[in-house]
């Protein structure tokens, strides 16, 4: 199928998706592998978070997501959401059968399935992708006998967002939903969220040593590899795209970007969406 792109200087990008500013976390890893490359990053900041909202919103809200970013010239679409990959891929790779799509949860479980030696692994992850059973699918699918267990985790999200990543309350919330799963056997944890690096430390100090504490971010990169096949025409770029004003947005990025980030592009997502349906399904008007 025949892509109409947006032509720009910097192309092809890779095209970072997140419901939000946690994506930054990957994107922060994927610019250190891959600094030749140009990249492009929409937060969906204006309807954050995704984890608490049904698929089909999600699914709704990702393909707004993905048409934006399709009118670039693109190398690939990474998934940075937990949520998204969860629940809204069929969708994207239906709507986009021509941009490749990494996502974030087949790359966790691989982590996690190299990880376990006992076969036994926790996923942390949003309530959506928690009830939507994807880690467990992925993990299942390359190993079926290893026990999964998974845990939602919403507090996590605006403690990493605050900037509150140790401390006591900290401490109380990772005990809170962990203490059930202490006394089992468990060897791995996986983060299945955006937001969880952030809070490894407080995570890995409740489990002890002995269990591993594993993220989607090596493989990711690994796999994105074989999907860079064009060379860029010029200077590699970033270019931030927000759907809400974005003070917050700085305020928190720099935080997740290690202080380099430059002032996004808001975009009203829904509306730009929307006009380019009407546009399309308008018949042509007959000039008289
Ligand atoms: N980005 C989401 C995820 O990784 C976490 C934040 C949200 O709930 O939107 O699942």
């Amino acid at each position: 199928m025949e892509r109409k792109t947006l032509t720009t200087a910097a192309g092809p990008y890779i095209a970072v998706f997140d419901s939000g500013v946690g994506g930054l976390t990957v994107l922060a890893e994927l610019r250190k592998q891959y600094p030749n490359n140009s990249f492009l990053y929409l937060g969906d900041t204006a309807r954050v978070p995704y984890g608490t909202k049904s698929p089909v919103m999600v699914t709704r809200y990702a393909l707004e997501a993905a048409w934006f970013l399709s009118r670039y010239p693109l190398e690939c679409f990474v998934i940075a959401c937990n949520t998204v990959s969860a629940v809204a891929l069929p969708a994207l790779r239906a709507a986009h059968p021509d941009i490749p799509i990494l996502e974030v949860v087949t790359p966790g479980a691989l982590s996690a399935v190299e990880a376990t030696q006992n076969k036994q692994i926790l996923v942390l992850g949003t309530e959506g992708t928690i009830a939507s059973g994807a880690y467990q699918k992925a993990i299942h699918a390359l190993d079926p006998e290893i026990e999964v267990y998974g845990v939602a985790c919403p507090l996590f999200v605006p403690l990493a967002e605050e900037g509150i990543v140790s401390g006591p309350i900290v401490k109380m919330t990772v005990q809170m939903y962990l203490e059930p799963f202490l006394k089992k056997e468990i060897d791995t944890i996986v983060l299945g969220c955006t937001h969880y690096p952030l809070l490894r430390n407080a995570i890995q100090e409740a489990v002890g040593e002995n269990v591993k504490v594993v993220d989607s971010v090596a493989p990711l990169t690994k796999r994105l590899r074989s999907h860079l096949i064009h060379t860029i025409e010029g200077r590699p770029r970033l270019r931030i795209f927000v759907t809400d004003h974005s003070d917050r947005f700085m305020r928190i990025g720099r935080r997740f970007l290690d202080g380099n980030l430059d002032e996004p592009t808001q975009i009203d997502l829904e509306e730009m969406f929307y006009e380019n349906q009407r546009l399309i399904n308008e018949p042509p008007s007959l000039s008289v």
